[in-house]
């Protein structure tokens, strides 16, 4: 990941933000509508054109940075100008660590994880989010028969990824190591800002679908 640059007052932006969850609660949305998380979703270009796009789902961003959260936030102040806000979409501040406490069991319909950091030192391995242990913290969250969705154009982290799920409590539903060549699951993609970012300079984007399996 290029290096994160702090921007100041983002805390203070983010804390007082209304589109933001502060407290963990039993729902974030006013209707019953599935709902879906991207955790890790950087700037928030892809969740916010996913929710754009499925207004009857909702959509909940995770970002542990307030700093790349600001930047999510003022996307979303520029769309409101429009009266284009997305209603369907809820960020929340937090390391995907503690998910836990602010999903509970069985409550998520899909979890995105896109363009992930590598970690590519093996003492670091624990904190990929594709990694077995984040799996495992992620299985008890999802609805039984939900999915995970991870797109990388990291062949490396792609190839570690296999490694893990089933471990973890997940089969392989589909995958690809050309999303951007592959009529079927590239069919609807939606870009986030590192694919465009690495597709324009020649990577293929690998592509896999993991889905829970009972304990
Ligand atoms: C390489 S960027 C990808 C951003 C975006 N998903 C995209 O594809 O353009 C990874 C993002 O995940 C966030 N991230 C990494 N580990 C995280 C964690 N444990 N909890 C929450 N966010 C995390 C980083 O701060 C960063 O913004």
């Amino acid at each position: 990941m290029s290096r994160l640059r702090y921007i100041k007052g983002s805390e203070e932006v983010v804390a007082a933000s209304l589109r933001v969850i502060h407290k963990a609660a039993e729902r974030y949305f006013e209707n019953n509508n599935p709902l879906r998380i991207e955790v890790g979703m950087g700037k928030g270009r892809f969740i916010t054109k996913t929710a754009e796009e499925n207004p009857d789902i909702n959509f909940i961003g995770v970002e542990r940075y307030e700093s790349v959260m600001l930047r999510a936030l003022q996307k979303q102040d520029a769309l409101e100008k429009e009266g284009k806000s997305p209603e369907n979409l809820l960020f929340l501040c937090e390391d995907a660590l503690n998910l836990g406490e602010y999903f509970p069991e069985k409550s998520l319909d899909m979890i995105y994880l896109n363009f992930s950091d590598p970690w590519p030192k093996d003492r670091h391995a624990h904190r990929r989010l594709v990694s077995e242990a984040f799996l495992k913290r992620f299985h008890p969250l999802l609805k039984d028969g939900a999915c995970i969705e991870f797109k990388t154009d990291n062949v490396g982290l792609f190839d570690y990824a296999l490694t893990q799920y089933e471990a973890a409590g997940y089969s392989l539903k589909a995958m690809t190591r050309d999303l951007h060549g592959d009529p079927e699951l590239g069919a609807g993609n939606i870009m986030t800002e590192y694919e465009e970012k690495f597709s324009l300079k020649g990577n293929k984007i690998c592509k896999l679908i993991l889905k829970k399996e009972d304990n």
